[in-house]
This record gives structure tokens, sequence and C-alpha cells, in this order.
């Protein structure tokens, strides 16, 4: 029975059982239609065209937020304010007096109206071993694991921590966590035992739901082990949910339950909990410059909408439309994007458990052939990474399906952002750079937010989401002087709220107002740096904090560069490049002087294979530049890193080049 569930839910789904539930989804669903939202929210409003649109969601942010709601939300009661938000204390309160339950938004409303729509396409390691899962079996796994968590104890307000890869029953218990008004802490299935350790600790989780073992790139990992292993530093875990994701039996100890074995034993009906919209919907950690990992809250209401609308909109999701985003759900792009944005809208939308290159570079492109993928959420490292590989493992597939082509996490730079376009999209495809953070909830900047024929400049992630009103500050301290000019640089600020937005650190309430309104009052602090063109559209800079902190002083790299002036530059061939270091550090000088200025010119130019990473593709810098520093000893954490080779063989490079 475990493994039919994993292989094709081949659950028993009557009809006497589907009746009753149908039932009670009607009384909770009012009719829904996807393609009746933005314009017609605000028709009555006199406002047309797309750009008087944003203007309007800015300007009057009340008014475009509540129409927005009321039309895209099934409420159980209405909400009586919009907004009741205060920088200054960090206050963020959207839709107050509202109720709602998340997931009857995200399952029971679109099993009412087509219940055998696929919602989720599971893409399992093995290519063409994929599994559909329908929003009526979505909605049985949800209630069934909902009942489960209730009979082991889990009550409204906990926090169920969830270790599990890419898969349809860890998206049911996350909307199994919704149903019964209880939060969920999603922690990547790539972390180690401390790491897990410490967010299970914080969040004070009783429950953990995992797999036995998890599969990707051909490999078995034992995550149950991991979990064994961090549970034991946590007194508050009394249960272990254990998953069978493959066939091989795990050690189950008296704090285990066989995840598929009890859920079956439970009713397909569980009563959605009416929550407050304030009320937490899950806590995801995250990696601040300093300190330990920050668990940002979010809540249930305003980042539903928040993520539904930025996904209809940002992608151009249309009805019907099969969206693969490729993150991995233990990370916000997973969340916002796999889970609560296209499930909110009624959308098919793929759990992708493999790797870019399993079995080969063609994986993706094969994959969206097979299931005929309309818009591509990516990250600009692998499709670097792809790149390197040629084009012919692109143009091997039929990717005629592809309508809009996305890429988060970092820039884009101009070479991947142009064979994202010219190659896998054979330049027809729009590429949108999507900006946002963890505490963003949702896309903030974007090429298409509001127009879909709008121009996009390559490399650029162009214009601000409806409600969303960037600004640029002066990064010297105190300074705090906007830029309210077009061509310039600064501090990318938000000066009001959106409903999307984090709502507090867990624990940590003076932390949160400390990192995001203190740096410049009156806005959100993002950390990161942006320029604003001369036609007004934002590219992203980088991470300002990805400076040093110096005897408790920050500096800045401007200030740093004023006075260490060296550029050390680390270079990753292509694979089938061969070519002399000292030829190749030449030609690299020489172009960098050609395009920029002699100055420029690197110092030091080391060829390395690959550059340390964290999992979710961000390059470590802080362990560059410490290596650089020769300060070997002080790496720091490298518990995140993705390839531990990475740091020794950028070490030895290092010690032979000086
Ligand atoms: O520096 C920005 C970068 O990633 C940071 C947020 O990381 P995280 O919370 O892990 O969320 C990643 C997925 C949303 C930002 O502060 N970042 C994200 N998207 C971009 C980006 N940098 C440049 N361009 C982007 N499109």
């Amino acid at each position: 029975m475990m493994c039919s569930l994993w292989r094709g839910f081949s659950l028993p789904l009557t009809t006497s059982l589907n009746r009753r539930f149908l039932k009670c989804c009607r009384q909770l669903s009012r009719s829904y239609n996807i393609e009746s939202c933005i314009p017609e929210a605000v028709a009555f409003q006199g406002v047309s065209d797309h750009s008087g649109l944003y203007k309007f969601s800015v300007n009057e942010s009340d008014r475009f937020w509540g129409a927005v709601a009321r039309q895209r939300l099934s409420w159980i009661s209405p909400f009586h304010t919009v907004q009741n938000c205060d920088f200054s204390q960090g206050k963020i309160k959207w839709f107050e007096g509202g109720k709602l339950n998340v997931s009857v938004n995200c399952l029971d409303r679109h099993v009412h109206t087509s219940p055998e729509r696929v919602a989720l396409i599971w893409e399992r390691d093995e290519p063409g071993t994929e599994v559909k899962i329908t929003y009526r079996q979505l909605l049985e796994l949800t209630c069934r694991l909902g009942n489960l968590l209730k009979r082991q104890g889990v009550r409204r307000g906990d926090c169920v921590t969830i270790y599990m890869p890419p898969c349809p029953l860890a998206v049911a218990s996350m909307l199994a966590c919704a149903r019964i008004g209880a939060a969920h802490n999603v922690v990547f299935a790539g972390f180690s035992s401390e790491a897990l350790a410490d967010r299970i600790r914080d969040a004070q989780s009783s429950t953990v739901i995992t797999v036995n073992q998890g599969v990707r790139g051909g490999k078995v990992v034992d995550l149950k082990r991991t979990v064994d292993q961090a549970v034991q530093n946590c007194p508050s875990v009394q249960q272990v949910l254990v998953a069978m994701r493959t066939e091989n039996t795990v050690a189950m100890t008296d704090r285990d339950v066989p995840l598929e074995e009890e859920m079956m034993k439970e009713d397909v009906v569980c009563e959605p909990v009416a929550m407050d919209s304030e009320d937490v919907l899950f806590l995801l950690y995250t990696s601040g410059s300093t300190g330990k990992p920050k668990g940002l809250v979010h809540t249930q209401a305003g980042y539903l909408l928040y993520t539904a609308l930025t996904h209809r909109y940002v992608f151009n999701y249309h009805d019907r439309d099969v969206f693969g985003c490729v993150a991995d759900i233990g990370w916000i792009t997973g969340h916002s994007y796999i889970v609560y944005g296209p499930l909110c809208n009624g959308g098919t939308t793929v759990l992708f458990e493999s790797t870019p290159v399993y079995p080969n570079p063609g994986r993706y492109w094969e994959m969206v052939e097979r299931l005929g993928i309309n818009q591509f959420y990516g990250a600009p490292t692998a499709i670097r990474l792809l790149l390197k590989y040629g084009d012919e493992w692109v143009q091997n597939y039929n990717r005629s399906s592809l309508k809009t082509l996305g890429s988060v996490g970092e820039p884009i730079n101009t070479e991947a952002w142009e064979w994202y376009h010219r190659v896998v999209g054979d330049g027809r495809c729009p590429v949108v750079d999507t900006w946002w953070q963890t505490e963003t909830g949702g896309i903030c900047i974007a090429p298409r937010p509001s127009d879909p024929e709008a121009e996009i400049v390559p490399g650029m992630a162009m214009r601000p989401f409806y409600g969303i009103k960037p600004a640029l500050l002066d990064t010297e301290v105190g300074g705090a002087l906007s830029h309210s000019s077009n061509d310039s640089t600064g501090a990318l600020c938000i000066s009001q709220a959106w409903p999307g937005m984090a709502r507090t650190i867990h624990n940590h309430h003076q932390r949160f107002t400390e990192t995001y309104f203190q740096p410049y009052p009156g806005y959100f602090f993002t950390g990161d740096g942006a320029y604003r063109s001369k036609e007004g559209y934002y590219q992203i800079v980088g991470r300002l904090d990805d400076v040093i902190n110096v005897s408790g002083h920050r500096l800045g790299t401007a200030e740093l560069e004023d006075v260490v002036v060296c550029v050390y530059v680390f270079v990753v061939l292509k694979k089938a490049v061969m070519v002399q270091e000292d030829v190749l550090a030449q030609q690299l000088r020489e172009m960098v002087s050609r395009s920029i200025a002699k100055y420029a010119c690197p110092d030091f130019i080391q060829v390395v294979r690959c550059l340390p990473k964290t999992r979710s593709g961000k390059i470590m810098r802080r362990v560059l530049r410490k290596v650089v520093e020769r300060n070997t000893d002080e790496l720091g954490d490298l518990s995140t890193l993705d390839d531990p080779d990475s740091v020794h063989e950028v070490i030895r490079g290092h010690q032979r080049l000086r």
C-alpha cells in the first residue's frame, strides 16, 4: 500500500466519499474565474490601462488591495480593514477581521469547479516516471494528513517541521498544516543535521515530517538518518512522521510514525479551521549576513494573495498552463511559486526532484517537451552551468510549449540571459528576471508585471509590481537621502507596505525592526543595492551587506577599494575549453582594459573548476575573500556549502598562484 501511494497515488477515491466533501467545498467556495482578476476588480475605479493601474495600486493602495482581495480569495468572513501598517514599529497587518482557510483557497474551490484537473506533476528523479495528482486527490491527501496530525496531537498555532524533498506528500503536508491551523517550517532537505536541529529548536516543533530516503541525481540520500541525528538534540520533538519514498526499510523508533499506513486510516474529510488573516502560515529560515538564521514569519491572507497575483501577472500564467518552477520547496521560491501561488490560481505546477544534469544536461528541456511546460522558472546558476555544455542539449528537444522564461536568485549576467533567450526560448519567449527575497514573500520587481507587451532590457529586473514603490537611498551612514531622479544608484528600499511582506522574525521582533526598518527610517530596507536607469528601469547590483564588519564597524566596498586597490578574479571555464592559464590571464586583462579601463585590470586571475556555492546556488564570496586574505583558518560556517571540495581546490590554486 505504501509504495502504490508513491507510485500512482492509487487511493480509494470513491464517489460516496467525494459527495461528502464536495458538499463541504460547495459551502466554502464561490465561483472563481482566473481571467477576470485585475482589470475587472478596478474597472469601476475608472482605470483602464496597465500603467494607470500601477499608479492606482500605489496611490490608492487600500482600494486596490481591498478590491483584489475580495475578488481573488474565498473568505469565510470578510475583513474590515485593508491595512494597518507602521514601519517605525515593524507593524504589518493586512485584511484584519477577515477569516479564511488557505487550503480551501488552494484546493476545495478548484475541486468544486474542476476536480479532475491536474494540480501537481511530480517529476521524479528518473525521467519519464512522473506522477500526476489531481485537485481531488490532493485534497484527499491533505485531509487525511490533517486528520493524522490532529490525531498525533498537533493543534492550531503549533509549528510542524517538514524535512522532505519536492514530492506530493510534502505539498500535502504544508497544506494539511494550513487546514488545521498549524504553521509549517519547511527545511531544505539538503541541510545537515545540525542546521536542521537549529531550525527545529528555534521553531519548537513537536512534530517532524520526513521521508525514509531521498532520491536525487541517481543517488539515494538517507534523510531519516539525518532527522534521527537532529532530533537527539531537540527535546521538543515528540514524533517523527516517516513517508516511504523508496522501498528500503529504515530503523523505526517508538517516536516514529509510518506516515502512509497511518494516514490511510484517516477520513478524507477534514474540517478546515477558520484562520485570522494575520495568523501565522509558515516560518522559513534564511541566513542573515551575521548571526543565526532568521525564522521569517509569513501570514495567511496577504501572503496568499500576493503570491497568486504575482504568479498570474509576472509569468502571464493562464488557466490550463503547466507551470514549471525547478526550485526546491525548501526555499521561498518553492513555497510561493511551486505551492501557494499556482495552487491558489487553480494551476498545474511541477515538483522537480532531480538536478539539471541528471541523467544528462538535456534534462530540463526533455522535461519541458514531455510535460508540455509553458512557463519555466529557474536560477541563473543552472543556466550558466547548462550553457557550458553547448546548444545541442537544448535543441534536441521540442520547446514550442514554452511561453515565458523566468530567472531568480541572483543577477543574471548578459551571456546567460542571451543564451536563455536565444537558445532555450528560440528568441520568442520573454525572459523575466524576477527580483525578490524570502522577506518579500513574492516577486517585487520584474520586467512585465503589468503589460505583456512591455519592453525588456537584458539583465534588468525592470519594473515594480503592483503596489510596490521602490526607492533608492543614499548608502552613506546617516545620509538616508532619497535619490528621486533617474540614472542613479543606491540602497534598494520599498517605501510602503504590500500584503506579501514578512511580518516578523520568529521570537525576535527587535531584530526584525533593526534589520529592515531602522537603517532607513520610514522604509523597508532590502539589503540590496540597485541602479535606476534613465528610463526608470531597475537593475539589481547585489547585496550591500556582502561587505565586511570590522571590529563592529560596517565598511562599504567603496571605502575599502579606496584603500586596497586590488582586483582578484576567479574564472570558471566552459567544459571543452583547454587553455594555458597565463595565456588566458593575458587575454582577460586585455579584454577588461578594452571594455572598461586599464585601471580596472585584475591583479590576480585564478582558474578554478567551480566556485564555492551554497546549495541554493549563491557564490560564497566571504569564503573566497578569506582564501585571498590567506585566512583559511577562519572560513566560518560551511554547513550550507554545496561541494566541499570546491573550497580546497580554490585554496590549492591560490597557493600555487602566490
Ligand atoms: O540579493 C538578492 C538576490 O537574492 C536575495 C534574496 O535571497 P533569498 O531570500 O534566498 O531569496 C531568493 C529567491 C527569491 C536578494 O536580496 N536576488 C534574488 N533575485 C534576484 C537577486 N539578485 C539579482 N537579481 C535577481 N533577480
